[in-house]
């Protein structure tokens, strides 16, 4: 195996290990908010609005939250990724402006985001409701030519870091940005933002 190769599985390995951690780290942080502020389990499931910590995401890493009954992806986009995004020779995409498709007002913005660092997705496939894949970088599905976005194993789905569909493909408009918004630099609100709840 080449350098390149070895160095590649090594980056996709440490990407799934933090995301896992980010998952637990987000929970253990949490713990201290749950009896004072969180809602109940039975109101977070009819959909009341939750609270993330995003304070341990690291940089083109991605933690997932789960808000009604969904996975809701925080991905904290590095200086190059928010770059990317505005780019001229990037994918052609299916809905660039995101007028078919599902986001807060604050959201229409080459990075469908509050902060372009962070991107809050609800990670669903528009097609049929599959989850896509996070793919930070080029493989064998996504092409060498990848700037990094989402892969949907389903029926072949791709959308860019900004949850932006590609043209051409099964699924019809960008993922759904849901409503949220910044209670301080660290911490958000997932499912109520200025302009109301969802
Ligand atoms: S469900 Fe994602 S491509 Fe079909």
């Amino acid at each position: 195996m080449s350098e390149t190769a070895v160095d590649l599985d090594r980056r996709r390995f440490l990407t799934g290990t933090a995301v896992v951690i980010g998952g637990i780290g987000a929970a253990t942080a949490a713990v201290p908010f749950i009896a004072s502020f969180q809602p109940s389990a039975r109101a977070k499931a009819i959909g009341a609005p939750v609270e993330a910590d995003i304070s341990i995401i690291e940089p083109s890493q991605q933690v997932t939250f789960k808000w009604r009954g969904k996975p809701v992806w925080v991905l904290r986009r590095t200086p190059e990724q928010v770059e990317a995004l505005k780019a001229s020779d990037g994918p052609v995409l299916g809905d660039p402006e995101s007028q078919k498709s599902e986001q807060p007002e604050f959201a229409a913005n080459p990075w469908r985001s509050s902060k372009p660092e962070f991107l809050v997705l609800v990670g669903v496939c528009t097609h049929l409701g599959c989850s896509p894949s996070f793919r930070p970088l080029p493989d064998a599905d996504t092409g060498a030519d990848w700037k990094g976005g989402y892969f949907c194993p389903c029926h072949g789905s791709k959308f860019d870091l900004a949850g932006r569909v590609f043209a051409g493909v099964p699924a019809p408009t960008n993922m759904t940005v849901p409503p949220y918004k910044y209670l301080s630099d660290t911490r958000i609100l997932i499912g109520e933002s200025d302009g109301g709840s969802a």
